[in-house]
């Protein structure tokens, strides 16, 4: 699997975790992160105030699942998807731990639904799905991104192409991009909102799909 990858990092099995560690000895691995503070915040996070109201959500680009937990921390379902075999594999230990834990945290895990592949390709039945949420792997250089720069060396960097953009957002009736603070939403689709965060900024496709315009 680490061959398949080509980058030159180790997946290690620890006793309480597994991770994944780059060459600079940099690991990361599937964490809390910062789910309770983001979780408890009033007014919701940016993320949640783009997705708005949502009983199922797709993560598209689940990577160390931090977006995922917060999604499934509002009561949402979450079906995650991941590309990469490698990270898959981190995130299907990371989760499973997750979601043995008694707490808010652990309610979120088990709301998440770990799917290997390709979004482009996936197959959720119409209709079931209110939002797609999409966080491709934007080159990260703001302090605190390490554990995202080593995730780079084994994630799937490829990006969205405007084509694919188009029949993820035909298929639902809200679709989010995560971009840099100072990025434009890629072309493809109109773009009909943005919420503006510190360190990101996300920006809404509504009423592409077959349903109209959804949302909050
Ligand atoms: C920037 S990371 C996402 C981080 C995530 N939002 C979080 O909160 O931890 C992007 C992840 O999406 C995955 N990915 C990229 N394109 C994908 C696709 N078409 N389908 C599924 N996963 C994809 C990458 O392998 C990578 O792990």
């Amino acid at each position: 699997m680490l061959q398949e990858s080509g980058a030159a990092v180790l997946y290690v099995v620890g006793a309480d975790h597994d991770w994944v560690e780059d060459a600079q000895g940099r690991r990361c691995f599937v964490h809390p992160g910062r789910f309770f503070q983001r979780t408890a915040r009033t007014p919701p996070v940016p993320l949640v105030r783009a997705v708005g109201a949502a009983r199922v959500i797709v993560d598209g680009t689940c990577g160390l699942g931090q977006d995922a937990l917060v999604l499934a921390g509002t009561g949402a379902e979450v079906l995650a998807y991941e590309r990469s075999r490698v990270v898959h594999c981190l995130l299907d230990e990371g989760l499973s731990r997750l979601a043995r834990r008694d707490d808010a945290l652990g309610d979120a895990a088990r709301r998440v639904t770990l799917l290997e592949g390709d979004v482009a390709r996936a197959d959720w039945p119409r209709g079931d799905v209110d939002c797609v949420v999409l966080d491709p792997m934007w080159d990260r250089t703001f302090p605190g991104a390490q554990e995202m720069q080593t995730l780079a060396l084994v994630a799937d960097g490829r990006g969205f192409s405007p084509e694919t953009l188009r029949t993820l957002a035909a298929r639902v009736p809200r679709l989010v991009m995560k971009l840099p603070a100072n990025g434009r939403g890629p072309d493809g689709l109109t773009w009909t909102g943005r919420v503006q965060a510190t360190r990101a900024a996300f920006v809404i496709a509504d009423g592409s799909g077959e349903h109209g315009a959804g949302g909050e």
